[in-house]
């Protein structure tokens, strides 16, 4: 089998080739505009970006060329505040960028995908704020979460057009490395910016602790990134299974199902870092929920998928990967 991963030189992305070389050939579709070079095999890869115009018909090249029968579409800008000031620019490279994969796909007559979605299609949950089902409403609050809400409608829609096999994975809050060579190079998450402070002498900054939760932090569902990297294999595995055409579920949270807040995160860090972290109580970072865990019920259900690692797995491969990365 041939699997084609968009973005498959990224922190995430990676991480899923690593997990897939044992089964499957591999092709890497990315910009490097983030993803890293040396993350990926010479021979895997092909620098592409997407939202060209001229995407779609290299991808279906590229397809025919290698024999591709399913893709991991990864590649997509994922900084919520950048999708605040420039949304027009976010549609364009996470919608556009799907549609070209979609139209090579067609024609290439490349039935099978497995999409990177987020929680972040929920947007802010209201109410009981119990973990999040796939079926709740999604109200996303950015142009960010909202190019992954019209991902899967767009997936639906080739779904009903076309016959695409599809399943969409929500990831929760993603953390840590499998090898000391793939660590998060994230700029805002809240574990690379405590190693941050705590590496450079300066106070981790939690943002808000007047929300109502338990310690007065805000509460986020970490899941490890080879756990998440299993997750794309099974969502593949169940896509070629005849489990597959009796579901009507192609949505998938990707969480763990327990909740971490800000402050327990800092105090794993500090443990795993064996630092003093003396965090600082800022405002508030607009448009932060309080609460947001997954109920991964469908997931383990109908994919066989639990996470295996728990948040001292992600602060200390997150360490131990520091700026090597
Ligand atoms: N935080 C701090 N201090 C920091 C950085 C973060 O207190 O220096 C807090 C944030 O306010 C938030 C929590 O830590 O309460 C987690 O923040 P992250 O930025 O790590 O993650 P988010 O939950 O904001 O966002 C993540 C992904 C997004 C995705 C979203 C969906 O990074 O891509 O989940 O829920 F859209």
């Amino acid at each position: 089998m041939t699997v084609l991963v968009t973005g498959g030189a990224g922190y995430i992305g990676s991480h899923v080739v690593r997990e897939l070389r044992d089964r499957s050939s591999i092709v890497v579709v990315d910009d490097l505009s983030t993803g890293r070079r040396d993350r990926v095999r010479p021979d895997e890869l092909v620098v592409l970006d997407l939202a060209d115009q001229t995407a779609p018909e290299l991808l279906h090249e590229v397809m025919v060329e290698r024999g591709v029968d399913a893709v991991i579409h990864l590649a997509a800008r994922k900084q919520v505040a950048e999708s605040v000031r420039r949304p027009a620019w976010y549609y364009t490279q996470n919608v556009g960028g799907l549609a070209h994969v979609l139209t090579a796909m067609e024609l290439a007559g490349v039935g099978r995908l497995v999409f990177s979605s987020s929680a972040a299609v929920y947007g802010d949950v209201e109410g009981d704020r119990g973990p999040v089902r796939e079926d709740d409403p999604c109200h996303p609050v950015s142009p960010y979460g909202q190019t992954k809400l019209v991902g899967e409608w767009l997936c639906r829609a080739a779904e009903d057009a076309w016959g695409l096999r599809w399943s969409a994975l929500r990831y929760f809050n993603v953390a840590g490395a499998a090898t000391s060579d793939l660590g998060d190079p994230g700029v805002t998450n809240l574990i690379p910016m405590v190693l941050d402070a705590v590496t450079s002498g300066r106070r981790p900054r939690i943002f808000g602790a007047d929300y109502d939760t338990p310690d007065g932090t805000c509460v986020r569902d970490y899941v490890h990134v080879q756990d998440l990297a299993r997750a794309h294999l099974a969502a593949l595995d169940h896509l070629g299974s005849s489990a597959y055409d009796s579901s009507p579920h192609r949505e998938f949270n990707v969480g763990t199902g327990r909740g971490s807040s800000v402050s327990e995160v800092v105090t794993e860090v500090a443990r795993a870092t064996s630092r003093k972290a003396d965090p600082e109580v800022v405002a508030r970072r607009p448009g932060d929920p309080a609460v947001v865990v997954a109920d991964p019920t469908r997931i383990r259900a109908d994919l066989g998928w639990a996470a295996e690692r728990d948040l001292a797995d992600m602060t200390g491969s997150a360490w131990r990967s520091w700026r090597s990365s």
